[in-house]
């Protein structure tokens, strides 16, 4: 694993990222680079029991005052949205450090804006339309501890509404973070299942983004190198946690998929993943899991050399195969990861219920991802795909 502490910046989003072991440590002088005294800190609770945060609030004293909010739960809600916001606002804070899987990141982006707008949150729960700030957010710091949904590097921020029950992605420029704080030796704790879900988030995350409509050959360069890592070091960082190289190298692949779906957009998988959040609280890296491989199969001959070219960053030999051949290849190597992974592979292994199968179909298709999927998207094909993840 290198050693030194990196600060790269990116074409594609306004995010500084910060990267090394112990990078951590770095994200003060960016606090103080930006003349903050007082932050919040965003959290879950078993992070928030971390002793690497605690440490982090301890160093911090004397010339940053942490406020903690370790309130996040899976599927982070308006109303924790909204109590963030208050605790934040009564505390001064100038700036929010989110610590966590993609939960924390997302509550702590959705806090930002929050503190500057009370009931900002509650008003944009309006699916279809634009999420809109008028406002200037709190700058914000996110420091992943886990390897998936990106969101330190996406203007994204899922938002699960508790009185209409829907999960909605808001998306907006002010909902960047200002630096994200790569650092390997969080994502060591995260348990094995969460490991599973967000490497096979951000599997999505770079499959989705390689063949969507709106892929260029920019954004297909990073998802293709996300994917290469990724089919690289997951089974590692599942089967043993304590190899820091792979830890990074998944690191990394999951935020240069970001960097890609900032710009392209996901696709039917994502779509078809949020009402199972939403309905039935599977994690949403769980919900893609199992998605995925149904979501590649409907989607293939829409495309078939981007799928080609999917099995062989996977590692598939398809050298002289037919085209279509060779894209599906790419079906049946993800199928083989969760697999080997020990995935959950049916809807119906985490409590969903075909009953629900025409109500999760009617919320999928508002989705944006629907929008760029490189096939048509009925809400016929919707429903049959759900059947056969049934
Ligand atoms: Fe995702």
């Amino acid at each position: 694993m290198s050693e030194t502490i990196k600060t790269e910046c990116f074409d594609e989003v306004p995010v500084r990222v910060v990267s090394g072991p112990g990078a951590l440590e770095s994200s003060k002088a960016c606090l103080a680079g930006m003349g903050v005294t007082r932050a919040l800190l965003v959290c879950g609770q078993s992070v928030g029991k971390l002793d690497a945060v605690r440490e982090y609030v301890d160093a911090c004293r004397g010339c940053i005052d942490i406020t903690i909010f370790d309130e996040v739960e899976p599927d982070p809600s308006d109303a924790t949205v909204r109590r963030g916001g208050a605790v934040g606002r009564e505390a001064g804070a100038e700036a929010v450090i989110a610590v966590g899987g993609g939960s924390s990141m997302d509550a702590g982006k959705a806090i930002a804006a929050e503190i500057g707008e009370e009931g900002w949150v509650v008003a944009q729960d309006h699916p279809g339309e634009p999420t809109e700030i008028a406002h200037e957010p709190l700058p914000v710091i996110c420091v992943p501890t886990t390897a998936g949904t990106a969101s330190e590097v996406t203007p994204f921020a899922v938002m699960t509404y508790t009185e209409t029950e829907r999960k909605l992605v808001l998306s907006h420029e002010k909902l960047y973070a200002r630096c994200a704080i790569l650092d390997a030796n969080l994502l060591v704790s995260a348990p094995r299942q969460v490991r599973v879900g967000a490497g096979m988030d951000a599997l999505t995350h770079a499959i989705e983004s390689y063949v969507s409509k709106q892929a260029t050959t920019e954004t297909r360069k990073r998802s293709a190198e996300s994917i290469r890592g990724i089919a690289q070091h997951l089974r590692t960082v599942v089967g043993n946690p304590e190899d820091l190289n792979a830890q990074q190298g998944m690191q990394r692949a999951a935020m240069i998929a970001g960097l890609a779906f900032s710009k392209t957009r996901l696709g039917i998988v994502h779509a078809m993943a949020l009402p199972l959040s939403a309905l039935f609280h599977v994690p949403h890296g769980i919900a893609n899991t199992i998605l995925l491989p149904h979501g590649m199969r409907f989607n293939y001959t829409a495309d078939p050399a981007g799928f080609a070219e999917i099995a062989r960053l996977m590692g598939e030999s398809v050298e002289g195969l037919p085209e279509e051949e060779a894209a599906l290849r790419a079906v049946q190597a993800v199928e083989r990861l969760a697999t080997d992974i020990d995935a959950p592979r049916r809807m119906a292994e985490v409590g969903v219920e075909a009953s629900a199968i025409p109500r999760m179909a009617e919320d999928a298709m508002p989705s944006a991802h629907v929008k760029v999927n490189p096939r048509e998207i009925t809400l016929a094909d919707i429903m049959r795909v759900y059947e056969r993840a049934m």
